[in-house]
């Protein structure tokens, strides 16, 4: 008796003097890049795919993790994988844009992402950083608390992926390859998808959508946690379910204040978690999933539809129908985006930035340049500060690493060069130039961007994007930002803290970071249309000057160009 009492507290002594490293493990996984046919949307086409899935798999890892993730690339195309969000601390070379961080994986290739989830947990996505892949190459990431750590909010009882995507009738490719020759804008998509189903289509015979729609399914009076990604392309979404309520609780792998909702809004690249307690009368209710768009610009405004069904219903009990925002619903949008703060507890503090040591203004927006050869004599481009990001053909982060010249330049402007009414009519001949610049930063230094909308053809709202860190979303207004006064309402005790955010349109935001990884780091519009048109820049981050401070040497297998 007394013996085991003597065990046991042994055991406990041995429990606690065990760190934390030891219960993290190294999760592998093989992502074969194959071509599969697909039938979707009363059409079949062959498409990039992992594993011959769309979404490809989801990736399962716990914080404190290493994550290896093989990829074999069996298709003609060149082929890179992002992890969205990943904060990828000193290994930059496992980030994926494509020319950015690494050389493109070539046809018969293969390469080795190699990652530790660091201070992270929630919900990310993976997916292909080269041309427009992303439209069928993207899947989930789960990054669940370190053994034995709870959730700050109640267990739920189950919990369920849901990656929203786009798609196109069309091979996605050729629709680039088009616009670029026409300088032309490409075309939008044919509906948006949830787990890859679009739910019934208008004029789509229905032996392509009898099964189509995507079912939840749930036992009455439990609760669920929903781990959205919006994956689409050139999409921001909005995602209702008739009847009931979703609890955000973390945004981009960050926990926040649980805010109650009826409507998750989510720009491409961003991703939630939220709860959802089947507390209604047992039924079927629609998942309706719509774009947002409050500007002259086209964009697919197909409703992708699936099905919350509780356990134990008939098969074909009619469903509850929800009304799905207006498409140009911007107080929704403005809504959820004041509802989000970090959770700010002492186990999970936000480290706001709280002095500033580069202060940055970049105007970002879409505008026409000459083109000769093209349809119009003009092409769309799009820039940050004037200039429209050329991608070079060696990637930036060995530039960097191995101090190549010639490949970019370090003077990528902190301010517009000239200011103007940016959200006003805009002054004419206001060209971009091409150019490959990048910001520098030292290590460890703090970073405030303000991103300014502006509206040289029409404004529009930018879900903007940047690797390698999380920053923190401290203001945001309609209107040209102005350094005078709106600094003063600034929320630097519990912003939302995030990867991805919305530049509002004909408005701003501002971000604040720390510089606190070495590295390239890409910052782009996360609407693929933008960013081929050349909304996108890289900050480059020093090593410091501490042992763990600089940046891993490349692996082995890295692709060459
Ligand atoms: Cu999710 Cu640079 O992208």
């Amino acid at each position: 008796m007394g013996d085991s009492r003597f065990r046991s507290m042994l055991l406990l002594v041995i429990v606690v003097l065990v760190p934390a490293s030891v219960h993290s493990a190294v999760r592998k996984y093989t992502f074969n890049v194959v071509s599969t046919n697909t039938t979707r949307l009363c059409s079949s086409k062959s498409v990039v795919s992992i594993n011959g899935k769309v979404p490809g798999p989801t990736l399962y890892a716990r914080e404190g993790d290493n994550v290896l993730v093989r990829v074999h690339n069996h298709v003609p195309n060149n082929i890179t994988i992002h992890w969205h969000g990943v904060r990828q601390l000193r290994t930059g070379w496992s980030d994926g844009p494509a020319y950015v961080t690494q050389c493109p994986i070539q046809s018969g290739q293969s390469f080795l992402y190699n990652f530790t989830l660091t201070g992270q947990r929630g919900t990310l996505l993976w997916h292909a950083h080269i041309s427009w892949l992303r439209a069928t190459v993207y899947g989930a990431i789960v990054i669940l608390p370190k053994k034995g750590v709870p959730y700050p909010f109640p267990k739920p009882d189950g919990e369920k992926v849901i990656v929203l995507g786009e798609w196109w009738r069309a091979d996605v490719e050729s629709v680039v390859k088009q616009a670029t020759m026409t300088g032309l804008p490409p075309n939008i998509s044919d509906s948006h998808t949830i787990n890859g189903h679009p739910g019934p289509v208008a004029g789509c015979p229905s032996i392509f959508t009898a099964r189509a729609g995507y079912s939840l399914q749930v036992a009455s009076g439990k609760t669920y946690l929903l781990r959205i990604v919006n994956a689409a392309v050139n999409d921001e979404l909005f995602l209702k379910i008739a009847g009931h309520k979703l609890t955000v609780v973390e945004t981009d792998a960050a926990y926040t204040k649980p805010f109650t909702t009826d409507t998750i809004f989510l720009g491409p690249g961003q991703t939630t978690n939220a709860l959802l307690t089947a507390d209604q009368t047992a039924g079927k209710y629609t998942i309706a999933v719509s774009p947002f768009m409050d500007t002259v610009v086209p964009v697919d405004n197909v409703t992708a539809v699936g099905f919350l069904r509780y356990k134990g219903i008939q098969p074909f009990s009619p469903p509850h129908l929800t009304a799905t925002p207006p498409i140009n619903a911007t107080a929704v949008t403005a809504a959820f985006a004041s509802g989000l703060r970090s959770l700010n507890s002492p186990n999970y503090p936000a480290a706001v930035p709280q002095t500033v040591d580069h202060s940055l203004l970049f105007a970002i927006g879409v505008g026409v340049n000459p083109c000769p050869t093209c349809v119009n004599g003009t092409k769309t481009v799009a820039d940050i500060n004037n200039v429209s990001f050329v991608l070079p053909t060696v990637a930036l982060l060995q530039a960097h690493y191995f101090k190549l010249q010639g490949i970019f330049t370090d003077d990528f402007p902190a301010n517009p060069p000239s200011p103007y009414n940016y959200t006003g009519n805009p002054p004419a001949n206001l060209q971009t130039t091409n150019g490959t610049k990048v910001y520098r930063l030292g290590f460890n230094e703090t970073v405030e961007v303000v991103l300014q909308g502006t509206s040289l053809i029409a404004p529009e709202s930018h879900p903007i994007h940047l690797h390698g860190f999380n920053f923190f979303v401290v203001g945001k207004g309609l209107g040209n930002f102005d350094k005078g006064k709106d600094p003063s309402s600034f929320n630097l005790v519990d912003p939302v803290e995030r990867n991805t955010m919305s530049v509002p349109t004909a408005g701003w935001t501002a971000i604040r970071f720390r510089a606190d990884n070495p590295g390239v780091w890409f910052l782009h519009c996360h609407l693929e249309v933008h960013t081929t048109w050349g909304l996108k820049m890289a900050f480059v981050v020093e090593n410091g000057k501490g042992p763990n401070e600089s940046i891993l040497p490349p692996p082995p297998d890295l692709p060459q160009c």
